[in-house]
């Protein structure tokens, strides 16, 4: 595969739903040859099948971002890579300090944080072998302020942010950008129900009265411009919200 072809490949973490799905089809819109990477085999497959009946190119490999060795056994299928989305993660629980779950801060902490430095390591060499690649960390606005109930989420994306800001010091002078995107309210089919264990009334909630929250596509735009300006541009931090959102608690609900 020549180098250019090799930078045209986008793995996307994450992809069976949500942003990470969004993501992979606008990256194989921009002519890109995506892989689809998630824990649900059906949902991957079917989006890939989908992408590539549209004409592009897509590939889905079951993966779960917290199992290392599965993650460098992927990673050895792969000699140069263009594109990395580190976008599998997400919140459980929103319970204060005081009662919050230890073992939802920990699987917080594994997906979202030691997920992504799982895979950014093991796709790190094929990223730099590629001669242009380029790393996207979906972090959010919980990555960069708290709110109350937000504990260990926030804590986890305040930890994925950090790794973003790192590994941008640690690798300058390599052909590899890190680009962090931030988002606050999207309203994905699955991120707040996932959060409240399935209560489908207290994920409604998240969202009620707000008249236009972003939506996986408008994430999955400011993501794909990012990845796509001149290789020598690196968006290092992009946050987007809503209109109706000015901060993590400062929020325009018409009810
Ligand atoms: N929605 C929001 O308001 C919002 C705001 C800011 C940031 N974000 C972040 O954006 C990302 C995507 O969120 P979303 O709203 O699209 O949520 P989502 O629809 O719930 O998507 C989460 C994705 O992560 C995957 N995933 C979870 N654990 C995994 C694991 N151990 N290994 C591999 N994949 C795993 C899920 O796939 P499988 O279950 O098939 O593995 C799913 O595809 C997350 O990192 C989230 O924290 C979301």
């Amino acid at each position: 595969m020549t180098p250019a072809a090799a930078s045209r490949i986008a793995v996307v973490t994450g992809a069976s739903s949500g942003i990470g799905a969004a993501t992979a089809r606008q990256l194989a819109a921009e002519g890109y040859r995506v892989v689809l990477t998630a824990r649900r085999k059906d949902r991957i497959e079917a989006l890939a099948e989908e992408i590539t009946t549209a004409g592009g190119q897509a590939t889905a490999y079951t993966l779960d971002v917290t199992d290392r060795t599965a993650v460098d056994e992927f990673a050895s299928a792969f000699k140069t890579i263009g594109v990395l989305v580190n976008n599998a993660g997400g919140a459980l629980g929103a319970d204060p300090i005081a009662t919050g779950d230890p073992a939802q801060w920990r699987q917080m902490y594994e997906t979202n944080v030691i997920g992504t430095l799982n895979i950014t390591q093991a796709l790190l060499p094929a990223l730099t072998a590629s001669g242009d690649g380029t790393v996207v960390v979906l972090s959010s606005t919980a990555g960069h302020g708290t709110y109350e109930g937000g504990g260990g989420y926030v804590a986890a994306k305040h930890a994925e942010h950090v790794l973003a800001e790192t590994l941008r010091l640690e690798i300058v002078g390599t052909p590899v950008r890190v680009i962090e995107v931030a988002p606050g309210m999207v309203k994905t089919e699955e991120f707040a129900l996932t959060r409240f264990g399935g209560d489908s009334d207290k994920a409604a909630k998240v969202y009620a009265g707000v008249a236009q929250p972003l939506t996986a596509d408008d994430v999955a735009e400011t993501i794909t411009w990012a990845v796509t300006r001149p290789s020598h541009v690196n968006i290092d931090l992009l946050v987007v919200r809503p209109r109706a959102q000015a901060s993590n608690t400062k929020i325009h609900r018409e009810l």
